[in-house]
């Protein structure tokens, strides 16, 4: 189980220079401007569910991830990991979380560059303390569901970069950690490679009841993966299952998106009382338009549409990525009417 109890982390702001004044003064003593990057973040993941932690670039996803490997100290609050202070009893998580971040940065420099991805794995299996034949087992297993046996001899360094995070992925399948932290797990890969990916995140989930804790920015893949998501931008904004978020948003009388390319330009003030959630953007000629609405008004939109010279529709249901774009908007929003026949 994973726990976070009020964990609030603000970094002090960099001295710029000793020979600007305000910087002096900070220098001698006063108290520095602070930068928040978590405040008071509680939730709880139950052992082997997988758990979401949405937020845009800044809103504080790796610092999580660095407390929960106490490479950053927190503020205030803590987190437990199976009932241990991620930070004040590390010691006696080390072995049994692991933590992956995203992109090429191997943090713990684990791997050896001009060695095989075989000979790495081993080593690492042997860190961990596993046995040569089970470790050799893992590594097969590993290796076949990451699609990755024909890179068995390849030099770590002779991999690509959504090749050596797949290599990476296979780590927490051979130590079977209680704990997985992945810290934006697809960054970088294409959509073969990132299916691969989720596959085996699933697997550890269900074969291995491993508690996961991943960032990402991929609404998509949150909808897939999380049992439960948390979206923050430092501090909590919505929780919930990704399809409970959505049909929050769908139960404020919005279930569409309508995506409209039309030839000139547009009076939003046509739409007035249809919708109040339009986007329009203009680009060589041609407006855009992005509206959501409920369904049923669907008619007096594209009443107002037959004024116009549309070139394109499209329909599409509301998913977890537009909860996301509007959710800053969603405590207001639920007082405020969407439509005339609401
Ligand atoms: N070492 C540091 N010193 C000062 N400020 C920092 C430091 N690390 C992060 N920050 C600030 O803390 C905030 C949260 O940063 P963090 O890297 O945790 O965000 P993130 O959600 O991982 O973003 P991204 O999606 O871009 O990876 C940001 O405002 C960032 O500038
Ligand atoms: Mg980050």
């Amino acid at each position: 189980m994973i726990e976070s109890v009020n964990l609030t982390k603000y970094y002090p702001s960099p001295i710029k220079s000793l020979f600007d004044l305000k910087s002096l003064r900070d220098f001698l003593g006063k108290p520095r401007e602070k930068i928040p990057a978590l405040i008071d973040l509680n939730f709880k993941v139950k052992e082997g569910e997988i758990f979401g932690l949405l937020g845009p670039n800044g809103a504080g996803k790796t610092t999580f991830c660095k407390i929960a490997n106490a490479l950053v100290i927190p503020t205030r609050g803590n987190l437990y990991i199976n009932g241990y202070d991620s930070v004040k009893e590390h010691d006696k998580i080390k072995g049994r979380i692991f933590t992956i971040f995203g992109g090429e940065r191997d943090l713990f420099g684990l791997f050896q560059w001009r060695v095989s991805v075989e000979k790495n794995l081993k080593f690492i299996a042997e860190l961990w303390g596993i046995s040569k034949v089970e470790a050799e087992k893992r590594i097969n297993y590993a290796l076949e569901l990451l699609n990755l046996k024909d890179k068995r001899n390849e030099w770590y360094q002779k991999l690509s970069a959504g090749m050596r995070q797949k290599v990476y992925l296979a780590l927490p399948l051979i130590i079977q950690p209680e704990a997985l932290i992945l810290d934006e797990p697809t960054v970088y890969l294409d959509v073969f490679t990132r299916r691969e990916v989720w596959n085996a995140i699933l697997e550890l989930s269900k074969e291995f009841r491993t508690t996961i804790i991943l960032t990402t920015h991929n609404l998509n893949e949150a909808e897939v993966l999380c049992d439960r998501v948390l979206i923050f931008n430092e501090k909590k904004i919505a929780e919930g299952k990704p399809k409970e978020l959505v049909e929050k948003f769908q139960a404020l009388k919005i279930d569409r998106k309508l995506l409209i390319k039309l030839k000139g330009k547009v009076e939003v003030d046509d739409f007035t009382g249809i919708t109040e959630k339009i986007k329009v953007y203009t680009q060589n000629g041609f407006t855009y338009l992005e509206i959501y609405i409920k369904q049923d008004y669907l008619k007096d939109i594209l009443t107002v549409l037959t004024n116009y010279d549309v070139i394109d529709i499209q329909n599409e249901a509301v998913t977890l990525e537009d909860v996301f774009a509007h959710v800053r908007s969603l405590d207001s929003y639920v007082n405020s009417k969407v439509g005339k026949k609401s």
